[in-house]
C-alpha cells in the first residue's frame, strides 16, 4: 500500500490517493506467487513474504507483466530463491531480461495453457498483449474463480479497505475511469477483442484481483461492463473547455464561450478547465468524458503556450476518436494561435468544427458578446 504516492510513471500520471500494488499468494497443494511489488518496496515486500511462507515453499512465481511497478522486488525475490521458475508470456521474457538482466528460469505460457496447483484447482493462461504492454497477461484460478487481471480493472486507489464493496463508490469509479483514459484509452480496439474473447472463454469470474487499488468481488462484472462501455469511443453529453492564459484575455473568453455553451444547449454539462493551474490527467479524463473540447490560448513568441501544446500532445496519445472541437484566444498583433492549434488538435484526432474565434488585445464589450454567440454556435455545432 502505497498512500504517499502522487505521481507514477515519472511524472506523467497523478495519482492523488496514492496506489497499491498487488501481489498475491496461492496455497493450495503447490504455492504459487502471482506478480510483486514496485521497486522502493522490494526488501520489506520479501520480508513480510517470508512472515507468511517459508520462501522455499514457494513452488513457482507467475509474472503477469514486467514493468517495474510489479516486477520490482523479483531480483530480491530471486536473490533468495533463485531456482525457481517464472510463468510469463514469451514478451516477458524479454522485457525481465531487458530491465534486470538475470537469467531466471523463465516458463513460457500462452493463452489457455493450464497448471495443476492440486486441491482440483488449475491455473490458466489468458494473454493481454498491449493492454497495456506487449507482455501483459492474466491469470484465472479455476475453483475459487478468481481472475487476476493485473493492470485490467485497477484504479491509483490505496485503501485498507481491499474490496470494490468496501470503498467510497465515487472515488473508486473516478480513479478507475481515469486510470482507463489515461493508460489503456490508446488500446480501445485491442481492449474491445479482448473483452470479446474473455467472454468467450465462458469462465464463471467471482473475484477479479487487480494489481493496483481494490478487488472487485461484489458483481465483478460491473467493471468489465463498463470497460466495455469506455472502450466505445466512450462520451457523455459534457462540453470542456481547456485554456491558459497569459494577462486574462483568453480567460475572458473562454469564461463567455461557456456561458454561450450553456445559453446554446442547457441540458450540456460545461466545464471550465485552466491546464496550466488544473492537474494534466484529470483535465485528460475531462476530455474522455466529452464529446467536444474548446482549446485557448493566446499567441505568444508566433505559436501557442506550452501548457496548451503539451496538453494537445498528451490527448494526441491518448487517441480519443469522435470528439468535436474549435479554438479560442486573444492576441497583440500577429495573432497566429488559434490556427495553430486547429492544425494541432486536427492532427490529435479531433474534428474542429469551424475557423474558431479570436480577439485582439483585451475582450470589450463587443468581444465578450462574440464570444457569448461563439460559444452559442458551438452549442448547435456540436450537437450535429
Ligand atoms: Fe501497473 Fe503496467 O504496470
Amino acid at each position: 500500500m502505497d498512500w504517499e504516492l502522487q505521481s507514477f510513471h515519472g511524472e506523467e500520471l497523478s495519482t492523488h490517493r496514492g496506489s497499491s500494488y498487488n501481489s498475491y499468494l496461492i496455497q493450495e497443494e503447490k504455492n504459487v506467487l502471482i506478480d510483486t511489488v514496485w521497486l522502493p518496496f522490494a526488501e520489506e515486500f520479501v520480508d513480510n513474504l517470508a512472515g507468511k511462507i517459508d520462501l522455499q515453499e514457494i513452488d513457482f512465481i507467475i509474472a503477469n507483466h514486467g514493468e517495474v511497478d510489479h516486477s520490482g522486488a523479483l531480483p530480491a525475490l530471486m536473490r533468495r530463491i533463485p531456482d525457481k521458475p517464472i510463468y510469463c508470456s514469451a514478451n516477458a521474457v524479454k522485457s525481465l531480461k531487458g530491465q534486470y538482466h538475470e537469467d531466471w528460469d523463465f516458463r513460457v505460457v500462452r493463452t489457455g495453457d493450464k497448471i495443476d496447483i492440486g486441491n482440483g484447482k488449475e491455473i490458466i493462461f489468458i494473454e493481454m498483449p498491449m493492454l497495456h504492454w506487449p507482455d501483459s497477461m492474466a491469470a484465472y484460478l479455476t475453483g475459487d474463480n478468481i481472475l487476476f487481471s493485473n493492470d485490467a480493472f485497477g484504479q491509483h486507489l490505496a485503501s485498507e479497505n481491499l474490496f470494490n464493496d468496501l470503498v467510497d463508490q465515487d472515488e473508486l469509479y473516478y480513479e478507475a475511469m481515469k486510470y482507463y483514459a489515461n493508460i489503456l484509452n490508446p488500446f480501445n480496439p485491442l481492449l474491445r477483442r479482448k473483452l470479446d474473447e474473455i467472454a468467450a472463454l465462458d469462465l464463471p469470474i467471482d473475484i477479479i484481483a487487480t494489481s493496483h487499488g481494490v478487488s472487485w468481488r461484489d458483481n465483478p462484472m460491473q467493471i468489465v461492463e463498463k470497460y466495455a462501455e469506455w472502450a466505445g469511443d466512450y462520451q457523455e453529453n459534457q462540453i470542456t473547455i481547456i485554456y491558459d492564459t497569459m494577462w486574462n484575455g483568453t480567460k475572458r473568453l473562454a469564461e463567455k464561450i461557456a456561458e454561450g455553451v450553456k445559453l446554446g444547449d442547457e441540458e450540456v454539462t460545461v466545464k471550465l478547465c485552466n491546464i496550466a493551474k488544473g492537474d494534466k490527467n484529470d483535465i485528460a479524463t475531462e476530455v474522455f468524458r466529452s464529446k467536444a473540447v474548446v482549446m485557448g490560448s493566446p499567441t505568444v513568441s508566433n505559436s501557442i503556450l506550452q501548457s496548451v501544446a503539451g496538453f494537445v500532445h498528451l490527448v494526441k496519445g491518448l487517441k480519443f476518436k469522435g470528439k468535436k472541437a474549435a479554438a479560442f484566444g486573444c492576441y497583440g498583433w500577429s495573432g497566429e494561435a488559434v490556427k495553430i492549434l486547429n492544425g494541432l488538435m486536427e492532427d490529435a484526432g479531433f474534428e474542429v468544427v469551424n475557423e474558431g474565434y479570436r480577439n485582439q488585445w483585451n475582450p470589450d464589450i463587443d468581444a465578450k458578446r462574440a464570444a457569448v454567440d461563439f460559444g452559442k454556435e458551438l452549442a448547435k455545432e456540436f450537437n450535429k
